[in-house]
């Protein structure tokens, strides 16, 4: 009688085990930091109608408060333009909240004048960027679902808006479309003291899905709506550009090339007329040289370039 009731202790200490085994390769499955979507009202909004005036492309400029210089090289360069090759575009920033009142008066009043910023009220912080690159596709979702196209990009870029829109025009494809600088086989950096680090408690798995370099990456305006709706149901992550990956693996949409030639240069690129005619960015510059890289394009426009 001892001997079958010890039999079935050892059964039940087992049968506890391979539960516990069960319940935390589960846990394993699911990381337990999902994003909440913040319902919180916007601090400020662009002024554009784009139910009246339907644009072509929307680019959204990520950028902080103490970015002024920046915002300005952008509003007086390639952000300036509001028609390309006929069709409309507009350059609009991403702004977070600063705990310092100055900060936020002063983009308060930069916003009335420009109206063309959108705010919201997280905190702005490089390991915010997730959220801030959320609301700009929350915005499109809510404001502008009739944009043709978004990009998304940061505010020490070169963006050759003229061609991207030549590439746009004869890629026509203008759903589920999703591309930029691809990365297709990246992985978690586990070292805790680089700016890319991500722990196995957040990502545990050792591939990152296929993503677009931050630095500019581009989309039909479907997209926004779809990767806005979904980020809900996934691990929140703060490297941006790897969480909307991770929101287009779920989606099954696949970043693809916008040209046989490479035109995003997430590393940068030395300039020249001929060069910078022919491709959509270029990372790391600064707005002195933005200023003079665009006198440059302005100055040479009669110049013929050899096509290779
Ligand atoms: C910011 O603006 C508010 C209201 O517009 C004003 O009360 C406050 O004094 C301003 N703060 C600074 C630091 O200028
Ligand atoms: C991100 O924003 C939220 C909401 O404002 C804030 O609580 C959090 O501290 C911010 N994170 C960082 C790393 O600044
Ligand atoms: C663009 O694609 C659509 C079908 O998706 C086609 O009807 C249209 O003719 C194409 N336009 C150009 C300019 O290729
Ligand atoms: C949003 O997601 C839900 C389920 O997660 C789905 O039923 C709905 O169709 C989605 N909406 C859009 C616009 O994709």
């Amino acid at each position: 009688m001892a001997f079958v009731k010890m039999r079935l202790v050892y059964a039940f200490i087992l049968m506890m085990g391979v539960l516990c085994f069960y319940f935390s390769m589960e846990t394993f499955e699911e990381p337990p930091l999902v994003l909440k979507k913040g319902h919180k009202k916007f601090l400020q909004l662009p002024d554009i109608d784009c139910k009246q005036k339907p644009p072509f492309l929307v680019l959204l400029v990520t950028s902080s408060h103490k970015q002024l210089a920046a915002r300005m090289a952008i509003r007086k360069t390639w952000g300036r333009e509001s028609e390309v090759r006929g069709q409309r575009v507009k350059t609009l920033f991403l702004l977070g909240a600063s705990d310092s009142t100055d900060e936020m008066n002063s983009t308060a009043q930069e916003g009335k004048q420009h109206r063309d910023i959108i705010q919201k009220d997280f905190k702005d912080d490089y390991y915010n960027l997730t959220l801030k690159t959320l609301m700009g596709l929350e915005w499109v979702h809510h404001f502008c679902p009739q944009a043709a196209f978004v990009m998304k990009t940061d505010s020490d870029m070169f963006v050759n808006v003229g061609y991207l829109t030549d590439l746009l025009l004869k890629k026509n494809k203008t759903s589920r479309f999703f591309t930029g600088y691809i990365k297709s086989n990246d992985h978690p950096i586990r070292k805790k003291s680089s700016k890319w680090f991500v722990s196995k408690f957040e990502y545990p798995w050792d591939r990152y899905p296929p993503f677009c370099s931050g630095t500019g990456y581009v989309f039909s305006s479907d997209v926004a709506s779809k990767v806005y709706n979904i980020s809900e149901s996934v691990p929140f992550l703060k490297l941006e550009d790897v969480f909307v990956g991770l929101c287009l693996a779920k989606l099954k949409i696949w970043p693809e090339e916008l040209h046989t030639k490479p035109t995003f240069f997430p590393g940068g690129l030395s300039f020249s007329v001929c060069r910078f005619r022919k491709i959509v960015t270029c990372h790391s510059v600064t707005p002195q040289t933005l200023f003079s890289y665009w006198q440059a394009l302005e100055n040479s426009q009669k110049l013929n370039c050899p096509s290779v």
